[in-house]
């Protein structure tokens, strides 16, 4: 894709679309946010969208569907077994994933349950480059391990490697003898490391991991949820493939993979998720389990309309300047904020801009919930949600013991071509706001603590009232102004 420069010389994400339905917006007074940070448990999963302004909390089903998606959704086949429109998202991933055999299921997470459930037993270990919150979960339910092998480069926040998702190869090694390879059913890598501020693994990196899989006669799977956006990050920073085009990109790291699987939520801008493979053997070990938890094989749990979109929208992530849109919108933030001295991952990641709260709220010790408390904060002073991720979305130990994230972060989600370039902007001004203001915010405390995947709904309270004096300050700063 050819790059289009502004006579002024400004850097700026130009818009390869035009937007032709809307939804509108509220943006509520601070004293009305304040009230729904206290009834949502100061965690932003649990406020109402009509007290959001704007949404960054994932881009988990909130990318914008085209006008091709939609048409789609209208000639759905309906039929409980052998419907059409499982034919045409069949030939979708074949002609775009390049896998014969696909095992629909309605999330992403239905894949990693079933692959948990068909392979993982007491004692199993799963070498991964990081864990995604419910992969993990599924596997230490099934009573499995995970070894996290990034290598040191992915947890330095102020970073230009260009590929801070690759797996470590010597920790694979030697995790992999320590361990025994009979004990470990997969290795898994995640395309566009989701936790560590959505980066990207090579593809030299992936051949290396597959050589390892190879020599040890492990399979290796592939979260493929982030695709798209790994593989035009490949485009643009691998040597190797500056002249390649998406398809073959996607096809040369899923042919790596024994088996695929990935959220349609975000993949496909749509709903659902799927398993695929060319091998008959895994297809064989999961294929049972399908109709078991999720629904017959040709919808697997997915509206069949889903299923339409879907078809259309893997398509669509071999579009550059589809692809490229969410990337470019973020790294236009991450670069406006990194001026202004705001702690954010670098290089800009995919899926969303990562702000450390490590370093942004310095003053609030981990044990008080950085992250938790600067996502309450920014949702306070703006209506824009973002999404905690540090140790309120870890999960306790084995032995109930509180862990500490390695990194935590505020995620500010920008899904594919929803926001416009000054509400990026709004984004942008409110954070620098909070940035000098950021010795006002203080910690959180637990006052309800769900045992598993704790973040979605648990429940927290400010330590002191900081939110109160946090508001003051902004209507000394901006008076009447929402
Ligand atoms: N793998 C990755 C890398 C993900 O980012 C997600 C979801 C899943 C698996 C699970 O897929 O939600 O369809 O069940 N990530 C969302 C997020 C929830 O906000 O980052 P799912």
């Amino acid at each position: 894709m050819q790059e289009i420069k502004f006579y002024s010389g400004e850097n700026i994400p130009l818009e390869l679309h035009k937007v032709r339905i809307v939804q509108k917006l509220n943006l509520v007074p601070i004293e009305r946010r304040l009230e729904a940070l206290y009834e949502g448990g100061f965690n932003t999963f649990r406020l109402s969208t009509l007290d959001v302004f704007l949404d960054m909390l994932t881009d988990s089903g909130t990318n914008a569907m085209s006008d091709n998606q939609l048409a789609a959704m209208m000639q759905a086949d309906d039929a409980y077994a052998g419907s059409q429109s499982f034919i045409r998202l069949q030939k979708a991933v074949e002609d775009v994933l390049g896998k014969k055999l696909l095992l629909p299921v309605h999330q992403g997470r239905a894949a990693e349950n079933i692959i948990s459930t068909a392979y993982i037993k007491k004692g199993s270990l799963v070498p991964m480059n990081y864990h995604f919150t419910t992969a993990m979960a599924h596997i230490t339910q099934n009573g499995g391990k995970i070894a996290e092998l990034l290598y040191d480069e992915a947890y330095v926040i102020n970073s230009d490697h260009p590929f801070k998702g690759n797996m470590n190869i010597e920790k694979l090694e030697e995790t992999i003898k320590h361990h025994g390879a009979n004990n470990i059913p997969f290795i898994r890598m995640e395309a566009s490391t989701n936790l560590i501020g959505g980066q990207p693994f090579s593809i030299q990196n992936l051949r290396d991991v597959r050589a390892m899989a190879d020599k040890y006669g492990i399979r290796l799977v592939l979260d493929a949820s982030l695709l798209g956006e790994n593989a035009y990050l490949v485009l643009k920073r691998e040597e190797e493939f500056k002249d390649s085009n998406m398809g073959e990109i996607i096809k040369i790291m899923t042919g790596m993979a024994d088996l695929v699987y990935f959220s349609a939520r975000k993949l496909s801008s749509s709903r659902g998720g799927g398993m695929c493979t060319d091998n008959m053997t895994i297809y064989k070990e999961l294929e049972a389990l399908v109709p078991l938890y999720e629904g017959f094989l040709t919808y697997g749990g997915i509206s069949i309309r889903e299923i339409e979109a879907m078809a259309v929208g893997l398509y669509e992530t071999l579009d550059e300047s589809m692809i490229c849109q969410s990337p470019s919108f973020i790294k236009y933030l991450v670069d406006h904020l990194d001026e202004k001295g705001i702690p954010v991952i670098k290089p800009a990641g995919v899926l969303g801009a990562h702000v450390d709260a490590m370093q942004f709220c310095a003053h609030i010790p981990q044990t008080e919930y950085p992250a938790g408390a600067l996502a309450s904060a920014l949702f306070l002073i703006s209506g824009v949600r973002g999404m905690e991720r540090g140790s309120i979305s870890n999960q306790r130990d084995e032995y109930g013991n509180e862990t500490y994230a390695d990194m935590e972060l505020l995620r500010l989600a920008v899904p594919r071509r929803v926001f416009t370039l000054s509400q990026i902007k709004y984004v942008e001004d409110r954070l620098n706001w909070l940035y000098d203001n950021r010795l006002l915010i203080g910690g959180l405390r637990f006052v309800y603590e769900p045992p598993v995947l704790r973040f979605f709904m648990g429940g927290l309270e400010p330590t002191t009232n900081w939110p109160q004096i946090l508001m003051a300050k902004f209507k000394e700063d901006f008076g009447e102004s929402l």
